[in-house]
């Protein structure tokens, strides 16, 4: 396959539409793949502690030419290290090295760094230029998409962010070759989900993956990019549309908190996928043989769920309710009307309110579905 190229269109207003650059060795070329960095005299390389010793020598080389410095700037990996403190330290790094207003940061990781670099790019000297180079495959297929920049607070995740657009996205699948099962499968859960919100053929191809742990094809990514690029395109800001990527997230998210990140995001997702599924059959949206297409698919995708009980009722509605997209006390999630398309509201909502009663019984509905045979 050749460079494939996605476009994410953005206002008219200010010209900051952009590519998603999909090729197989893609890493090996930087500097040749995109005239993004043209202009650039700098850039730098913010990365993860992991993703450095693998892939910054490389990268560093590609970039670095007569005319332009390339420097490497490594903060330590895991999500614990996604706050002000590394967002501080890297923006005085930068400082420290000379970054101007027309230096470019290059995001080289998973969603760790690339929430990081974004955000920090959104700040530095008032805003600089960053491109992301996606590492994991949630970061291809998801975070590395729609300018969502961000950092933990001590009262939860992403709680201190900003949209800032990226110049454009570099994506090389065979990055994945070092990636770890278990991030393979966080990736995979947000693969599937693109499928269920807007491709129902999508769905089938990744429901006939191998094993998603090893590996994907580079298709289902291209797929998934185009999805998320056409729905960011409509709706950047969130104001309404962009909400069906959560679908699965709601409940998926009270899971992973309320196990205090003990169950893996990519298990809590289907979990949450499921349990969301079941809602909207409930409530009389999705069909019971799509519902029972979903379990077939997702239960077996699921972690074990030995240990501290995951599915604790009061604790995962308070977690529900602290969603972003709960709006006082009323729960609101995007349900499927079928594989392959969001439910509205007559009045055009992809928000759905869900009583606090049916969130519960979406628990036990999990319990009995994941304890089966
Ligand atoms: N901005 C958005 O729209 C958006 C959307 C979804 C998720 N996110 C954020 O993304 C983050 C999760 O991203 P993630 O799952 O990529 O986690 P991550 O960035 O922590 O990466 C997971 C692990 O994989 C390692 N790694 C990365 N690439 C590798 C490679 N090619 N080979 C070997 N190891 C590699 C990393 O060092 C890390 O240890 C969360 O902070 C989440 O909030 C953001």
């Amino acid at each position: 396959m050749g460079t494939a190229r996605v476009r994410v269109t953005l206002s008219p207003r200010r010209d900051r539409s952009y590519d998603i650059l999909v090729r197989e060795g893609l890493l090996d070329g930087l500097a040749d793949a995109t005239g993004l960095l043209e202009d650039a005299t700098s850039v730098f390389i913010v990365t993860d502690s992991n993703v450095a010793r693998i892939y910054a020598p490389q990268v560093k080389e590609g970039l670095s030419r007569p005319g332009r410095t390339a420097e490497v700037v490594v903060f330590p990996s895991g999500e614990a290290n996604k706050n002000i403190e590394t967002a501080w330290s890297l923006a005085s790094s930068l400082s420290g090295l000379g970054a101007d207003r027309s230096s470019v940061l290059i995001a080289l990781g998973g969603g760790v760094a690339g929430d990081l670099t974004g955000f920090v790019a959104s700040v530095f000297k008032r805003g600089i230029g960053y491109v992301q180079v996606p590492t994991t495959l949630l970061a291809q297929v998801d975070s590395s998409i729609g300018g969502k920049t961000g950092i933990d607070a001590p009262w939860g995740k992403n709680q201190v962010g900003t949209f800032h657009q990226p110049l454009g996205v570099l994506t090389d699948p065979l990055a994945l070759n070092t990636l770890p099962r278990a991030e393979m499968l966080n990736g995979f859960a947000e693969v599937v989900k693109c499928s269920i919100v807007a491709d129902r053929k999508m769905f089938e191809e990744a429901s006939a993956t191998a094993d998603p742990g090893a590996a994907i094809s580079t298709e289902l990514i291209l797929h998934a990019c185009k999805i998320k690029a056409e729905i960011v395109s409509k709706d950047e800001e969130e104001t309404n549309l962009r909400a069906v990527l959560n679908f699965g997230h709601t409940v998926g998210h009270a899971l992973e908190s309320a196990s205090n990140y003990r169950l893996s995001h990519g298990s809590c997702v289907f979990l949450g996928m499921l349990a969301e599924g079941w809602i909207a059959s409930r409530l009389g949206i999705l069909d019971r043989g799509e519902l029972e297409r979903l379990e077939g698919f997702l239960v077996p995708l699921t972690d074990s769920l030995e240990g501290p009980e995951p599915f604790d009722k009061p604790r995962l509605l308070r977690f529900a309710l602290a969603d972003k997209k709960s709006a006082a006390s009323t729960i609101r999630m995007s349900l499927p009307a079928r594989i392959g398309k969001m439910h509205a509201t007559e009045d055009g909502s992809y928000r759905i309110p869900v009583d606090k009663e049916t969130f519960g019984a979406s628990l036990d509905y999990l319990r009995r579905v994941t304890t089966r045979g």
